[in-house]
């Protein structure tokens, strides 16, 4: 469905996967395994480094605002190396362009404030050997009756937190809980093994002690959910077809998308997973950059197994190496167009994930409508969003991440968390504080899963600012005689301190960004408002470890001023920090960010207090929030989207309301 790509306006840099066109381009095959020979030339990949993270190392505005099309770009690379052999960890910048390393310098995870690279898929590996060889953890399974589920067992290797016991400082620490299956394709996450926790040295292959709590039972039922073990599907559904016969509304040329008003370039790097670059309504920008760069999922349980838990699932574990290849099976309906993306595999070499994002166009009920006494009569139009997504899997959840863009002008960004959620053992029928029973035996602690998006927001240019606006009730009185009036504030946040919000649906509150130079057909500033959506901050003590390591969970919103390589709300390695990374520390200098360049951060999510339902897999669960335009257009710019027509429509139905015996139109 895509246009013919323009012609390589670039040499080929290598191997055969299509060059950059333009300097927002997600990194191709090509440019990883490029910049890893540069790397193994500059002596910095020997045999036993690794690659952790490897990103684009993307241009800065001023870059961007002079490249032309057609002109060369430089493009560049952001590797962290670490030896395994030793922990040391170096950060190269890479020109692939220009076949060097630019710069490098040495992270050591044994300095404060410490913070270890994202785990290797490699270590996962060796951290369950590592475990299976343990004299002590096998003495476990034995006093527990567990002899002969060893070979069977499945060795959770999970980042440890930050609990500032001494033996860990500095180190590079993986804890491990172990699970039981009954055979090769069981379901581990059904069976814990309560109370067993290993903690190791990846760098020394070392154990570093286990825990062995109390003698609970492993649960014994089943968390088998394919269509084998739940039985027959139901008969009932008939089927639903999404036909577009015309084809899609979009075009694509390359990474850029026009869709109706829109326009908007696709990104992708291992961490963050989907960016969105340049995102314009009428040609008019909105966002420079849009993606959602971190979340954690904090726990809130004392036990033992599980104090520690707070996965931060992008600067730990990596979103976007964790994608899904959805032609493994895609969820969309209709026609679809794929975007494949490249990332780095442990060694550095470049890995395609084919069909990695999905784009599509979904019908959503209702745009407008209005019925007039008298010769008007019904006038109504139907929505329509353009959908662009992908998911990844971590461990036992799987994170949808859905960008909508709809025919008003509005944004809308919802995170989906579905898989299996994270569970211990207890006794049957007995009750916790922390954690409720979703299966006999089986207790799901209560959790968080906190995203924070990053919205590089630019209406209508880069000056702009930012508006906290409330509703505001009138106290009855002279200026308020028949005590119905109530009016509104806009309160200037006018440093990156005085940015730092809760939100507050008891007074509607909405985060207003103008510009600080356009106005509309009414003379007021051009502007969107960011809607967030009620849910909970980090429900985590202040004084805790994940208070300091997750600060930017502990309010719905942060602004800062624009600095190129500001990315990452928790810091470049949230694993092992002791805190006080990312927005903390961006926001330190409290920056005046009044008709600046502005960056927005906002903390959404959801509080799981796990149900029955959630077992063995949980439906899916949405958090998001809203970008609407707020006098940035003068009118409804979906005045003159057609009426709809039913013609299409198969099972001879003539037309919209046109008969029939149901009504298949707008309601
Ligand atoms: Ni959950």
């Amino acid at each position: 469905m895509s246009h013919t790509p323009a012609p390589h306006l670039l040499p080929l840099i290598g191997g055969s996967a299509a060059p950059a066109q333009h300097p927002l381009d997600p990194l191709t095959g090509a440019e990883i395994d490029r910049a890893r020979e540069i790397l193994v030339d500059a002596g910095l990949l020997g045999d036993s480094v690794r690659v952790p993270m490897l990103l684009p190392d993307e241009p800065t505005k001023t870059e961007l605002a002079d490249w032309q099309p057609g002109t060369a770009i430089d493009r560049r690379i952001d590797a962290t190396l670490m030896d395994t052999a030793t922990g040391k960890v170096i950060e190269a910048i890479v020109s692939v362009t220009h076949g060097e390393v630019v710069s490098q310098r040495e992270h050591d995870p044994a300095i404060a404030p410490y913070g270890q690279p994202q785990y290797l898929f490699e270590e996962y590996d060796r951290a369950a050997e590592i475990v299976k060889s343990s004299p002590e953890w096998r003495a476990a399974m034995v006093r527990r009756g567990l002899e002969d589920r060893i070979d069977l067992a499945f060795c959770s290797p999970l980042a440890p937190g930050f609990v500032g016991r001494e033996n860990e400082v500095g180190r590079r620490v993986i804890r491990s809980l172990t699970f039981l299956r009954d055979s090769e394709d069981d379901i581990p996450w059904a069976h814990p093994v309560e109370g067993l926790i290993v903690h190791i040295d990846l760098i020394t292959n070392e154990v570093l002690g286990v825990e062995d709590e109390g003698d609970v039972s492993v649960p014994g039922g089943s968390g088998r959910y394919t269509s084998e073990a739940v039985g027959p599907a139901r008969e009932s559904l008939k089927p639903i077809e999404i036909v577009q016969p015309e084809g899609p509304s979009f075009h694509v040329d390359g990474s850029h998308v026009q869709w109706e008003n829109w326009s908007l370039r696709i990104g992708f790097n291992a961490r963050e997973g989907l960016v969105l670059n340049d995102v314009r309504f009428d040609d008019r920008p909105v966002l420079a950059r849009a993606s959602v760069p971190e979340m954690v999922v904090p726990y809130g349980d004392t036990s033992p197994t599980r104090f520690w838990i707070s996965y931060f699932d992008a600067g730990e574990y990596l979103l976007g190496k964790n994608a899904n290849a959805l032609e493994l099976g895609c969820d969309c309906l209709g026609v679809i167009k794929y975007f494949d993306a490249h990332v780095a595999d442990d060694r550095g070499h470049a890995v395609r994930v084919p069909n990695v994002v999905c784009m599509h166009e979904e019908d959503y009920g209702v745009l407008w409508k209005h019925t007039e006494q008298g010769p008007v009569g019904a006038q109504v139009r139907r929505s329509r969003r353009l959908v662009v997504s992908y998911f990844a899997t971590v461990g036992n959840y799987d994170y949808g991440f859905y960008w909508y863009f709809y025919l008003d002008g509005s944004i809308q960004m919802e995170a989906k968390a579905t898989g299996i959620v994270f569970v211990g053992a207890g006794e049957p029928g007995s009750k916790s504080p922390h954690a409720n029973e979703i299966a006999p035996g089986v207790f799901a602690p209560v959790h968080q899963h906190l995203f924070c998006a990053r919205l590089d927001v630019a209406i209508d240019g880069e000056d702009n600012r930012l508006v906290e606006v409330d509703a505001v009730r009138i106290p009855m009185g002279e200026q308020n005689p028949f005590g119905n009036a109530f009016t509104w504030s806009q309160t200037a946040l006018a440093t990156e301190k005085q940015a730092q919000r809760v939100a507050d649906t008891s007074v509607a509150r909405t985060w207003e960004v103008q510009s600080a130079s356009r106005t509309n057909i009414t003379g007021a500033p051009t502007a969107y408002h960011l809607y967030p959506q009620p849910t909970a901050l980090l429900m985590a003590d202040p004084a805790s470890s994940v208070a300091a390591r997750a600060a930017f969970a502990t309010k719905h919103l942060w602004a800062t001023a624009y600095e190129p390589g500001q990315l990452w709300p928790g810091g470049r390695y949230p694993n092992a920090h002791q805190g006080g990374s990312g927005l903390p520390e961006y926001s330190a200098g409290d920056r005046p960010i009044d008709g600046e360049d502005l960056v927005l951060w906002h903390t959404f999510g959801l509080t799981h207090i796990p149900r029955t339902e959630d077992w063995p897999i949980m439906p899916v669960d949405y958090a998001g929030f809203w970008f609407k335009p707020y006098g940035f257009l003068d009118v409804n710019p979906a005045m003159d989207v057609p009426e709809s027509s039913q013609a299409h429509a198969g099972a001879g139905r003539d037309g919209c309301c046109g008969g029939g015996d149901a009504c298949a139109c707008a309601h």
